[in-house]
């Protein structure tokens, strides 16, 4: 399992401690920046990470930003993301059951590190359910 991480200045702290998780679990972390807290734009790191997933890369994503939504915006954009926003564990669960989510998004100024470690470890170990879902999802792409 390979999983890209990406964050603009309001993420760097907790991107730094979930790619510690992440790798005590055997997972290899591809880290898109940014790695300091100096101000950036976080659609230049939003892109990166989105190409990587859309070009199999690393088959995963995590962003984190101050709300989430500047990152999620940014993330579904691309025609082969779907990036779930998630800021409580059964939403970590459901963005994984119902949405498919291939890219993870993290509110970071509104969560604690625990609450967002205990997010991505739900959305992991949570397989898609397919069926109605997939349905909807396939209705997703614009025509
Ligand atoms: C940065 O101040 C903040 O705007 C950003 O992290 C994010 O919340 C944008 O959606």
């Amino acid at each position: 399992m390979k999983i890209g991480i990406c964050n603009d200045h309001a993420g760097v702290e907790y991107k730094f401690k979930l790619v510690s998780m992440l790798q005590k679990k055997g997972i290899e972390v591809v880290n898109y920046g940014t790695d300091t807290s100096l101000s950036v734009d976080y659609p230049d790191y939003a892109h990166r990470l989105a190409n990587a997933v859309e070009n199999g890369e690393v088959e995963l994503g995590i962003a984190l930003c101050g709300t989430g939504n500047g990152m999620a915006i940014a993330l579904n954009k691309h025609q082969g993301i779907r990036a779930g926003l998630a800021w409580d564990t059964p939403v970590g669960e459901l963005v994984a059951q119902h949405n498919n989510a291939n890219v993870l998004v993290l509110p970071a100024r509104f969560i604690s590190y625990p609450k967002a470690s205990a997010i991505v470890r739900k959305w992991l170990d949570t397989p898609f359910a397919g069926g109605r879902h997939q349905t909807r999802i396939d209705k997703i792409p614009c025509r």
